[in-house]
């Protein structure tokens, strides 16, 4: 179950948080993967984690913004193992300013890193998919990282909520653009409530910054919105995209998979 034997992965934003997370979970499930983040050192230290462990991992410099850098990852993969048949657009940002307080130029990043970056690099990355998706039972898979302000509206922040209810819908738009074409590339989103990363702890300090409380008493706020107990781990997600870019996922396409603890349950 789950496996991921022969595959290759490439993982954006993987540094850190729910990305590595991503890639150590599907360098266990035996995919070779291609780590891309725009922090050298940390990204270094995740690959070699993963080497260390026994697992395939690659470290590429990717600014996911730049269409040039998705390119040069895609070149990178298929020279180096021959093919691409997992994408993950996993790299993001919180902006954490409410809408009235956001400029122009803090608009313009948060669109690059959270909108443009998906569709740059589901677009540059499709036709290796295709190709590897041609010869596969299940063809071959992206994984795109929305949230639950992908669903519902955020109070903390308007204006990532938006960019991440653009990557809910791009989802299921590039689902259906190509089943249509004939290509073999199921996308699918993932929609994490809170996350204990360094995102999360961003979150924390806007919502104890916004309601003039600690850290520690805005992180119980956050955590009591989750009705099965507890606030998320970076595992919790790796799980849910190692198996949607797993056969077993093979006939989801288009779908937003719920990884909340209940939080839009409510
Ligand atoms: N943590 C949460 O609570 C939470 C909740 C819902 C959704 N998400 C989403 O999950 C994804 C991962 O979040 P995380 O919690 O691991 O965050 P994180 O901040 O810990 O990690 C994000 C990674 O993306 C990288 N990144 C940022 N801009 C980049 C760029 N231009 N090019 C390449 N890499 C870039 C960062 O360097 C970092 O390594 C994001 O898309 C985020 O929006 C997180």
């Amino acid at each position: 179950m789950n496996r991921l034997d022969g595959k290759v992965a490439l993982i954006s934003g993987a540094a850190r948080g729910i990305g590595a997370e991503t890639a150590r979970k599907m360098a266990a499930a035996g995919a070779t993967v291609i780590i891309g983040d725009v922090l050298a050192d940390s990204l270094r230290q995740t690959a070699s984690e993963i080497s260390n462990a026994g697992g395939k991992a690659f470290a590429l410099a990717l600014d996911v913004t730049t269409e040039a850098a998705w390119a040069a990852a895609v070149a990178e993969a298929t020279k180096q193992f021959g093919k691409l048949d997992i994408l993950v657009n996993n790299a993001g940002m919180f902006l954490g300013k409410d809408l009235m307080d956001a400029t122009m130029e803090d608009w313009n990043r948060l669109v690059a890193v959270n909108m443009t970056g998906v569709w740059l690099g589901t677009k540059v990355c499709a036709p290796a998919l295709a190709e590897s998706g041609s010869s596969s039972r299940h063809g071959s898979a992206i994984v795109n990282l929305s949230s639950v302000a992908g669903i519902v509206g955020s109070q903390l922040d308007s204006l990532y909520s938006m960019t991440k209810g653009g990557v809910t819908l791009f989802t299921k738009s590039a689902a259906l653009s190509f089943a249509g074409k004939g290509w073999k590339i199921r996308v699918n989103s993932v929609h994490p409530g809170v996350i204990e990363t360094d995102m999360g702890a961003q979150t924390f300090a806007v919502r104890a910054a916004r309601a003039g409380k600690d850290v520690e008493s805005a992180r119980n706020v956050a955590m009591k919105a989750h009705p099965i107990g507890r606030l998320g781990v970076a595992e919790d997600i790796a799980l849910a995209i190692v198996f949607l870019a797993s056969d077993d996922a093979g006939f989801m396409t288009g779908s937003a998979m719920v990884v909340d603890g209940g939080l839009t349950a409510q």
